[in-house]
């Protein structure tokens, strides 16, 4: 079984400051950092560390090379990754004192991906084999359509939230990882047990994992709800924790479908991530993350 995350490529662009930006205010940032980073690359990353055989499909330009470099020196199959001539995508993030982030986003090569494009990328696949999408970039909906033409199956992370979103066949996705934002969206709930309840009345064929930051995390089948709460840690930098979280889940969910290990190895990794500066290079390795969930394990228990 193997993994293709089709997804975006970003040049991360990060200011520590004080606090966010106001509307009309100019600010002095207080350390500034560039980046390998976009949902795509890290939550590759998060699987090719969590020990998944993952390939990559997706645009950069020629100012983007270095991602691509990244991916393969992770271990990634990077030949369905294009140099385009394009500027590569890039993303303007602040991260405050205390880890949270603001993130604006340009697509660029990420918004030049076509169906054509798509369709050649999907090649070579086998029924079986699963594919990652998350939604930065171009021809979202039709990659979904045309893996699951293929028979593929399909582990969707709608982030960021798009009223796009709502035009995609979401009912056909095998397995949904949001946060209770694109979980608010979709279902117009605001609290998890609501969110976790429409999303089930809506897709009752998907697995549904639910990521609430320090509150934990769901999941959620036609069979069982699980929860799993957060690890406890001082966040530096919590840019990619979603990400880490994603590419651990499915990288120990797929293999027997244990759902309950899986929450518990993602938390961990996802609590690492965040004591780390970046997005790209704060994931733990593999081994990292197994020795933190045994340390912590009282921590990392889920409840039926
Ligand atoms: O999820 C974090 C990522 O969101 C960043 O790396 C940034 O590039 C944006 O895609």
């Amino acid at each position: 079984m193997k993994v293709l995350v089709f997804g975006s490529l970003n040049i991360d662009h990060v200011y520590q400051v004080p606090h966010f930006l106001r509307p009309g205010e100019t600010m002095d940032s207080l350390a500034y950092s560039r980046n390998a980073g976009g949902k795509g690359l890290n939550q590759a990353i998060a699987l090719a560390r969590a020990g998944m055989d993952t390939a990559f499909a997706g645009a950069i330009g020629q100012d983007g090379l270095f991602l691509r470099q990244l991916l393969e020196d992770t271990g990634v199959d990077t030949a369905r990754v294009q140099v385009l001539d394009s500027p590569t995508g890039h993303a303007i993030i602040q991260v405050e004192v205390g880890g949270g982030n603001a993130i604006l986003l340009l697509g660029g090569a990420n918004r030049c991906i076509t169906p054509e494009m798509a369709a050649h990328a999907l090649e070579g696949l086998c029924p079986g084999d699963w594919v990652l999408l998350q939604n930065e970039i171009s021809c979202g909906c039709e990659i979904l359509r045309m893996a699951k033409q293929r028979g593929l199956c399909v582990a969707l992370n709608p982030s960021p939230a798009s009223p796009e979103l709502a035009s995609w066949p979401l009912e056909t996705v095998d397995l949904l990882l949001l946060n209770e934002v694109e979980g608010g969206d979709l279902t117009g709930c605001t609290e998890p047990q609501g969110i976790l309840d429409g999303l089930m009345q809506r897709y009752p064929d998907s697995a549904v994992v639910l990521t609430l930051g320090a509150d934990g995390a769901y999941y959620r089948d036609a069979r069982q709800q699980l929860y799993c709460p957060a690890v406890p840690v001082t966040a530096v930098d919590t840019t990619a924790a979603g990400d880490t979280f994603t590419g651990y889940f499915l990288a120990a969910w797929l293999p027997g479908g244990d759902a309950a290990y899986a929450l518990r190895l993602a938390s961990h990794a996802a609590a690492l991530a965040v004591t780390r500066p970046g997005a790209g290079a704060s994931i733990p390795e593999a081994k990292e993350a197994a020795a933190f969930m045994d340390r912590t394990s009282k921590n990392g228990d889920c409840d039926q």
